[in-house]
Order: structure tokens, then sequence, then C-alpha cells
């Protein structure tokens, strides 16, 4: 079967394995990290979980975006600018190579009043943690649904408490969030 992109062209072998990283990459690793980032907050905010628990949809996925804001697992992505510009100031080439630290940019007190603060409503406008423009990830949905039915489904089973035992295990770069977080979960 010959798969074409939306010119029509076929795609090339380059191109597939781009995208089945994309997918692989996207749904599988992303999540995963994510998933860790929220189940710590839910164990560390263990006063926020009722009011999740009760939360509708819609608030529960606002709140979900702001752990993810607060504690973006993505690091960066990079891009060439395809002309000279200017960002913030800073003169860019055309060809040169820049980097997008996501993380900075969810915080950037330029951008959100309080950067550090949770607020999923006022800070939802300026989020990037699932990009922006062009590139701004087409899984979003898919991700958002994902981590709603883990979080109701961990909140409807128990109180969420860390396991001091076992300490939570930071990722490292390229990415960020969490390697492993061990949690109880209490009637
Ligand atoms: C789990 C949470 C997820 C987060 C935080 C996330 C975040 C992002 C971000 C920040 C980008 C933009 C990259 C850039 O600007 O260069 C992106 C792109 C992308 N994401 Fe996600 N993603 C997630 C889940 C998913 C899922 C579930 C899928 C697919 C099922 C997916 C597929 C993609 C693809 C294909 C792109 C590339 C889009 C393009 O370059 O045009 N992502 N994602």
């Amino acid at each position: 079967m010959e798969l074409h992109g939306p010119d029509g062209s076929p795609l090339s072998d380059e191109d597939l394995v781009s995208v089945l990283r994309n997918w692989t990459g996207g749904d599988l690793s992303s999540l995963a990290l994510c998933a860790g980032v929220v189940v710590h907050w839910l164990a560390t905010h263990r006063d926020a979980q009722p009011g999740l628990a009760a939360a509708t949809d819609a608030d529960l996925d606002a709140a979900i975006d702001e752990m993810l804001r607060l504690d973006d697992p993505f690091v960066a992505n990079r891009r060439i600018a395809t002309r000279d510009t200017e960002i913030s100031g800073c003169p860019v080439a055309a060809g040169e190579h820049v980097l997008l630290d996501w993380r900075e940019a969810n915080l950037d007190p330029e951008a959100f009043d309080d950067p550090h603060a949770f607020d999923p409503h006022a800070n939802a406008a300026a989020n990037l943690v699932y990009g922006t423009g062009p590139h701004v990830c087409p899984g979003r949905p898919l991700a958002t649904l994902e981590l709603r039915v883990l979080t109701r489904a961990l909140l409807g089973a128990g109180r969420v408490e860390l396991d001091e035992s076992q300490p939570a295990v930071r990722e490292e770069a390229p990415v960020a969030g969490f390697r492993s977080v061990w949690v109880r979960l209490v009637d």
C-alpha cells in the first residue's frame, strides 16, 4: 500500500519513520511522563483530591493542564529560522537553530501574573504544554482524555498518598517529569 501526503505525493520511508516516531513517541512516552507528573501532584496535594474527584470534565482537564504547566515534562523542541527575524530583541538569522524551552516558557513571569501559582483558568490561555502554532500537538484531545480517565480512576479508588518508603525518581534531560512515582491508595 502506498501512503500519500496532503499534496498527493507518496510518503518516503523517511516520512513514514517520522510519522511513526511521532505517533509512538507522542502517545506512549509523553503519556507516561505526563502520568507521573499528575500522579505526583495528586499525592502531594491531598487536600485538592476531593474537589477534583467531584469536578466536571472541563474543570478536571483544566486542572491537569495546569499541573503539567507547573512541571512540564517536555523540555524543548528545535526550529530552524526560515528568515532573518528577532525574538524579544534577540536577532536570529535565517538558517540558525532555535531551541524552544517549554519549561521556561510555561513559567515566564511576562506571560503569567504569578507563574508558580496553581490557577487553571487564569493560566490556561498562555499554557504551552501542548505547543503552539503549525506544530501544535495533534494528540492533545487523546492525551487529555487518557489523563482524565487515569485521574478519575485513581481518585475513585481511594486517597492517593506518596509511598514514603520509595521516593519518587525524577527523569533526566532531554525529558523531565518522573521516571517513577510510588503511591498508596488509601480507603
Ligand atoms: C501526553 C501528553 C502530550 C504532550 C504534553 C504533548 C506535547 C506536544 C508538543 C509540545 C508538541 C509540539 C512540538 C513542537 O512544536 O515541535 C507536540 C507535537 C506532536 N504530538 Fe504531542 N503531546 C502529547 C501527546 C501526544 C499524543 C497522545 C499524540 C498522538 C497520539 C501526540 C502526537 C504528536 C505529534 C504527531 C506531534 C507533531 C506535530 C507536528 O510536528 O506537526 N502527542 N506534542
